[in-house]
């Protein structure tokens, strides 16, 4: 057990995106496992949808990751019900038919899908194992780091994707600069949600049975760090990601699209 988790018996976890699809499988299986697992949802619509058949007691932040705003209230949401052992940045979105600029003045997808997790992993107080939900969509393109809001090239497609190479080169920033933490970017296959429709083959709970392994189990092979996963195992859709310097390069574009820096390292936690 980690000492956040010592502290209070039972270990707790975060999961954004997890009022439906695979957000919602994982926070179920975590409560499966006893932990208490705070649910985030994008509006107080989809939350009171949520709670409308959640227990009693369920506990959710609000916020739309469109917003930079509403992005750091999730923040402040979420550290008031933590500390959290555990943090699944899941929550996620497919492109727009065509480009849009939020409120913020930053490109959609990029500002849901890595923008916004950037955001709450610089903000919240540091767990000791962090899941990012990314995409093996990143086989499909690259990241223009002159022009990482696709201003000159954006197309559907290539959006989704290149804001998945920017949150799986996050996520291994993350784990190369937290080396007490454990940090590691999920694949969860192509799963049958509203995002990806009936005909995928994977259940919900298939897609999320990688992101709660590595949330929790103490198998060798879920203990390492800065790794993207894809069924239990290490996996390269993309050098891209992989190299650390589009991954300052990524963070560094974060930091002054938001005026939020990553802090250093936290402070240790030895018991794993
Ligand atoms: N399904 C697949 O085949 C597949 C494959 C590779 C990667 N993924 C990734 O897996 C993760 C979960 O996707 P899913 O398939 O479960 O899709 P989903 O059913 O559409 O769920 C996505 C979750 O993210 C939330 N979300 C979307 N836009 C948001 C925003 N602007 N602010 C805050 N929350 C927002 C959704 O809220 P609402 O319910 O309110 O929309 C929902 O809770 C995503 O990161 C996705 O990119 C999925």
């Amino acid at each position: 057990m980690t000492a956040a988790a010592d502290a209070r018996c039972i270990p707790r976890a975060l999961v954004t995106g997890s009022n439906d699809g695979i957000g919602a499988a994982v926070a179920h299986a975590l409560v499966g496992e006893g932990y208490e697992v705070v649910r985030h949802a994008r509006n107080r619509v989809r939350a009171d949808d949520y709670l409308s058949d959640a227990p009693e007691g369920t506990q959710i932040a609000v916020g739309d990751f469109a917003s930079l705003a509403e992005t750091h209230d999730v923040a402040r949401q979420a550290a008031a019900l933590g500390p959290f052992d555990v943090v699944v940045h899941n929550a996620g979105t497919g492109a727009p038919p065509a480009r849009e600029l939020t409120a913020d003045g930053i490109e959609r997808t990029l500002q849901v899908n890595a923008v916004a997790p950037y955001l709450l992993t610089a903000l919240m107080p540091p767990p000791e194992r962090i899941v990012y939900v990314g995409s093996d969509s990143i086989r499909n393109t690259l990241l223009d780091l002159d022009d990482i809001q696709s201003g000159a090239d954006w197309d559907q497609g290539a959006a989704y994707g290149r804001s998945k190479i920017a949150l799986t080169a996050l996520g291994l920033y993350v784990a190369r600069h937290w080396p007490s933490r454990l940090v590691n970017v999920v694949h969860p296959g192509w799963v049958r949600s509203k995002m990806s429709g009936e005909a995928a083959p994977l259940s919900l709970e298939e897609g999320a049975d990688t992101i709660v392994w590595l949330a929790l189990a103490r198998d060798p092979e879920a203990l390492v760090s800065g790794e993207l996963f894809f069924e239990r195992a290490p996996a390269r859709f993309n050098d891209q990601p992989h190299d650390p310097g589009i991954q300052e390069a990524v963070v560094a574009a974060f930091e002054q699209l938001t005026g939020v820096v990553l802090p250093k390292d936290p402070r240790p936690q030895p018991q794993r």
